[in-house]
């Protein structure tokens, strides 16, 4: 990706989450040279949705480099809701397993829900802090283990050295995966945050306001360009695949370049965070000191 011609800087996810990814390497050897355990984490993978398969194997792969063991479990779009409990059980109680992650969504037409197989989770496993636990000690700015891709996007902001403090953060989506935590985390940090969904009346207005944008909606290119702040800092969560087969963001990346002072590629920008973020959490899970 190169640089537009404009003011943004980019903030690169990708050099960033490789400094991670190496420092979690060396705290991994050094913890094991010391006698403690290598950390583990469990992937659990229901049907088969070619994307979350994509995900997932990234994620291994990235466990495999930093050192993590990675277990995988592959199961059937059709497997039920005790055998998917059960294994979770069984996951629980793995001395070896010191995160466990189960890719989403779920098939559609199960005859379970989602909450229930995130809260079978044991909370101090719970690699992607999804568990309602750890989501009620995120709401009330306690320790717990934090939603992988609204940490990398909080890690990405703080490169930036922006003064957060008062200043007006515009979150776009409201999921439970993105939007709700990472108002939270921006909230944490004293901004004034305004959450904007489907039903915002004036979603350009809101943005024109923002001196951070998060946009999280999974709509190709529905942040324009000239909705943005100069001076902005514009984090895409974003990654959608249009009809040419390119991958875009929820922001026009070229148009909102111009007037922003930061901004996250797409790809290359907050994807590789999430994926840091999941082995930070992973290894911290596995006590193994940062
Ligand atoms: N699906 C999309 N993002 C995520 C994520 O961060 N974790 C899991 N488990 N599933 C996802």
């Amino acid at each position: 990706m190169t640089t537009p011609s404009s003011t943004a800087r980019l903030l690169d996810g990708k050099a960033l989450s490789a400094q991670i990814l190496d420092q979690l390497q060396s705290a991994v050897a050094k913890h094991q040279q010391q006698g403690g355990a290598q950390p583990g984490l469990a992937t659990v993978l229901v049907g088969d949705d070619p994307a979350s398969h994509i995900y997932v194997r990234h994620k291994r792969r990235a466990c495999e480099n930093v050192g993590i063991q990675s277990f995988h479990y592959p199961l059937e779009a059709y497997v039920g809701q005790s055998q998917l409990l059960e294994l979770i059980q069984q996951l629980n109680e793995d001395e070896r397993v010191h995160g466990i992650l189960v890719q989403l969504p779920l098939p559609r037409d199960v005859d379970y829900v989602e909450q229930d197989v995130l809260a079978a989770i044991a909370p101090h496993k719970d690699a992607d802090g999804f568990h309602p636990a750890n989501q009620g000690a995120l709401l009330q700015g306690q320790k717990a283990p934090i939603p992988c891709t609204p940490k990398g996007v909080m890690r990405l902001l703080a490169e930036t050295k922006m003064e957060l403090s008062g200043a007006h953060a515009v979150v776009v989506g409201r999921s439970n995966i993105v939007g709700k935590p990472v108002a939270m985390l921006l909230l944490e940090q004293n901004m004034t945050v305004t959450l904007c969904h489907s039903r915002t009346r004036d979603l350009a207005a809101e943005v024109r306001r923002a001196d951070v944008v998060v946009a999280a909606v999974g709509v190709p290119e529905l942040i324009e360009g000239d909705w943005i702040k100069p001076g902005a800092v514009v984090l895409d969560v974003g990654i959608n695949r249009k009809a040419d087969g390119k991958l875009v963001g929820d922001v026009e990346f070229y148009a909102a370049a111009e007037h922003a002072a930061w901004i996250t590629p797409v790809p290359g920008g907050v994807g590789p965070m999430t994926i840091a973020m999941l082995l930070e959490n992973t290894v911290e899970a596995a006590g193994v000191p940062l």
